[in-house]
């Protein structure tokens, strides 16, 4: 078997696995007993208060692969921190609370329904409108329930992070720009509906792929002061974000609901300019026929079938074998073996994943 962290009494004969395993499982109760001592602080106060509290629980609770957390602690560990150190539970425990900020509002903005196969926050909490027979819409109830979680999940993570040294912290202030500047061009470039392979990619990395995996490996790095791991984790993280994301499009478009936990085929009822989209509409006469410029006026059927017969499905998959080998080759040869092996692991991992 192979062992890492020999030194450390704790870690003595685990494997990278375990490490990262045991630091997450101090991240999950981290997480809970945050929210456990919010909600007893607002319960006191204002006892309605606690539904918004509840609202964010719920979503982070609600399972998930916990990825950002990981590439967190990984990078912690790959650099040689100390794995008894509170501030990586505490920087990882803010990645996953910035996640769930922005399900929340992703949810929002992209009138989703499902989310981890349970009703999106928008939609329990317009149903709760509804049910108390209260005043007004019971929509932007919702919605203004899922936009005010989301928020209070962005300051969660926030305080979280009182303690990260500045250097990390400006990691975290670029990582949450991205975010919300891939968002944005996301939703416009869905709006404009011009295919541009080039602008697809980038609002893969921005809106997804840079705050999944490239940034939270450097903010452990940076933890764990081994900056000379920095531009291995950039070349690594940055082609997986990508990949990661180029993923999450396939299994919308190709995946079932069943697996993925969310609505199938969402991004073309959204008219979401993917890699996927973009490739199709501007290399293939008979998919830009059948779309026209209305996406959502193609029969979803007949368009996934003309995706994989006209081999754009196949081209991103060959752009996500590419990026995953760039990862696993930026690593080898960088960091200890062990390391290494558990990041082309992992890589493997995100890149070929089925939800
Ligand atoms: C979903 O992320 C949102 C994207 C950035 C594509 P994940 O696929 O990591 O979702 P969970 O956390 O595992 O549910
Ligand atoms: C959203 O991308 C990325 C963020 C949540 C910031 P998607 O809209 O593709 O994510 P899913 O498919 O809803 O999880
Ligand atoms: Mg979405
Ligand atoms: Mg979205
Ligand atoms: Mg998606």
């Amino acid at each position: 078997m192979t062992t890492f962290l020999p030194e450390s009494h704790q870690f003595s004969g685990v494997t990278a696995h375990e490490a990262r395993n045991r630091i997450l499982a101090r991240v999950e109760r981290r997480i809970q007993e945050f929210i456990a001592e919010e909600r007893r602080e607002w319960a006191a106060l204002n006892p309605d208060s606690t539904e918004l509290i509840d609202c964010v629980a719920r979503m982070v609770g609600s399972g998930g692969k916990r990825l950002r957390p990981a590439f967190c602690i990984a990078g912690y560990l790959a650099g040689g921190g100390d794995p008894d150190s509170q501030v990586v539970v505490d920087a990882a425990a803010a990645l996953e609370l910035l996640h769930t900020f922005a399900l929340l509002h992703d949810d929002v903005m992209d009138d989703s329904e499902l989310r981890r196969n349970e009703p999106t926050a928008h939609v329990l909490h317009s149903s709760l409108h509804e049910r108390r027979d209260w005043r007004g819409e019971p929509r932007r109830y919702g919605e203004s329930v899922a936009v005010l979680a989301g928020d209070l999940a962005l300051v969660y993570a926030e305080r979280l992070l009182a303690d990260c040294p500045p250097h990390a912290r400006r990691t975290w202030g670029d990582l949450c720009t991205e975010l919300m500047i891939g968002q944005f061009l996301d939703v416009r470039a869905a709006a404009r509906f011009d295919p541009d392979p080039e602008l697809s990619s980038w609002i893969a990395l921005f809106k997804s792929g840079r705050y999944t995996v490239y940034r939270p490996l450097a903010m452990g790095a940076e933890l764990a002061g081994a900056g000379h791991l920095l531009d291995a984790f950039r070349t690594y993280g940055l082609a997986l974000g990508e990949a990661f994301q180029l993923r999450d499009d396939l299994l919308d478009a190709f995946g079932s609901s069943e697996s993925t936990g969310k609505p199938a085929q969402l991004d073309f009822k959204q008219h979401k300019m993917t890699l996927l989209m973009s490739f199709a509409l501007r290399g293939n006469a008979e998919v830009s026929a059948l779309v026209g410029d209305d996406l959502t006026a193609a029969d979803p059927q007949e368009l996934h079938d003309l995706l994989v017969r006209t081999g754009c499905r196949d081209d991103v998959e060959a752009t996500i074998d590419e990026r995953l080998r760039t990862a696993q080759t930026a690593v080898q040869g960088v960091l200890d073996p062990v390391w290494s092996a558990e990041l082309c692991t992992m890589a493997h991992q995100a890149a070929h994943r089925d939800s």
